[in-house]
């Protein structure tokens, strides 16, 4: 009857777009999201409008992305395979969200999405509107039709109207994701593990070498978790990542080229950018290292390869995640303060963390001079030897 399409504008969803049209014979309701990935949203509409859509949905959800899921992940310091930061994956489940609640405005019984049936995104995407409403229709054309190979799609576009300005040659060959968070790249002599991507392909930094001669220095402010302001300046969640996004990218900081492995099962490698949120890893590892407990830390760096995987493999609406993320956000109350940062040339290095109510680092317990009693050196010979006794029992016995 009526489905939910989300929307890119370009190519492969538009052809999804007219292919839903003439296979389901149903009305379809346009989604697109500005998620920061840089581009206009209006020749989206234009392109619905075209192609005949009359529910068009084009929204600004910036803020939401940062404030509501990337800024909660970047509490639980989640990283996927030691290296990958999430850009995409964090980024299905607001689309998903927002899907469902457009289906139940729109009084649609369906929602379709451009993954291909190879990818994770297809997961991220279907977990999240099962995971909202159970009982959702969802057409996942890449799945169903025949159109495999560039050629078919390009054929079939061509023969319905559908603008291929671009995509013959000159467009980029890879394909790319891009939100406030990151921009990636997959396919093209990336599926070569061996080579090299080309200089040009980078898009948001410049390469480490390229990189000025001279350090930048910025202060991140910390509550409950959260980055609020830089340099002193308030500024909102999206404000936030923008900023770093510039000054840290100009640095030469946030590439990496990896291969990973798909929940689907086979590896895949991808090149990523993400450079406001590495410098937001190492600082909030930062202001967490004075204002954490030790056991509370190093609980919640047993959890977070969980959480990771919990996020890359799309089950950002799940019971476990919320519930690791209640016992994360517990413990971020106390994480306020302020880390001082010098990015140079790829690097981001730590050189000061401060808080004024809530640090545990006691420079008298820790001093190398006189501590005038505030620790007794004399007490860690009883630690030591009890902490010792099973050793001494198990060398005994040889
Ligand atoms: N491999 C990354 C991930 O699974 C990036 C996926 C990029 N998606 C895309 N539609 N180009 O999160
Ligand atoms: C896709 O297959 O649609 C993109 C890659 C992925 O989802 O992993």
């Amino acid at each position: 009857k009526k489905v939910v399409l989300a929307y890119s504008g370009g190519l492969d969803t538009s052809v999804i777009l007219q292919w839903l049209k003439e296979t389901y014979d149903c009305e379809v309701v346009t989604f697109t999201a500005d998620l920061g990935q840089g581009e206009e949203l209006e020749p989206a509409r234009a392109k619905a409008e075209a192609l005949g859509v009359k529910e068009i949905y084009i929204e600004d959800l910036r803020e939401e992305f940062v404030r509501d899921f990337v800024f909660p992940m970047f509490r639980a310091n989640a990283i996927y395979e030691g290296e990958y930061l999430l850009g995409t994956s964090i980024a299905r489940p607001l689309i998903a969200k927002r899907q469902v609640e457009i289906a139940r405005e729109t009084g649609a019984d369906a929602v379709s999405h451009g993954a291909t049936g190879k990818g994770n995104d297809q997961v991220r995407f279907e977990l999240g509107y099962y995971g909202l409403e159970p009982n959702i229709k969802v057409i996942a054309p890449w799945r169903e039709w025949d159109l495999l190979s560039r050629e078919k799609l390009l054929r079939y576009a061509e023969s319905h109207g559908i603008s291929i300005e671009g995509k013959k040659k000159g467009g980029s060959p890879y394909s790319m994701d891009a939100n406030l968070l990151h921009i990636s790249y997959e396919g093209g002599i990336l599926e070569d593990p061996w080579a090299e991507a080309e200089e040009s392909m980078w898009r948001w930094s410049v390469a480490p070498e390229n990189a000025p001669d001279k350090p930048t220095y910025i202060e991140l402010t910390y509550r409950g978790g959260d980055v609020v302001a830089i340099d002193g300046e308030e500024m909102t969640p999206a404000q936030v990542l923008a900023y770093l996004n510039k000054v840290a990218g100009a640095n030469g900081i946030g590439r990496l080229d990896i291969v990973e492995n798909r929940y689907v099962g086979m590896k895949s490698r991808g090149c990523y950018e993400t450079p406001g949120g590495t410098v937001m890893l190492r600082a909030h590892r930062a202001i967490e290292s004075i204002t954490l407990d030790r056991e509370e830390a190093h609980l919640k760096d047993e959890l977070m390869p969980r959480y990771a995987s919990i996020v890359y493999n799309g089950y950002w609406w799940s019971p476990e995640r919320r519930a690791m993320q209640a016992l994360i956000d517990e413990t971020q109350r106390r994480v306020n303060g302020v880390v001082r940062l010098k990015l140079y040339k790829g690097n981001v290095v730590v050189v000061g963390r401060k808080s004024e109510k809530d640090s545990l680092f006691d420079a008298n317990i820790a001093t190398f001079e006189d501590d005038a009693g505030a620790y007794n050196q004399k007490d860690a010979e009883g630690f030591i030897r009890l902490n010792a006794l099973r050793l001494k029992v198990g060398a005994k016995r040889g």
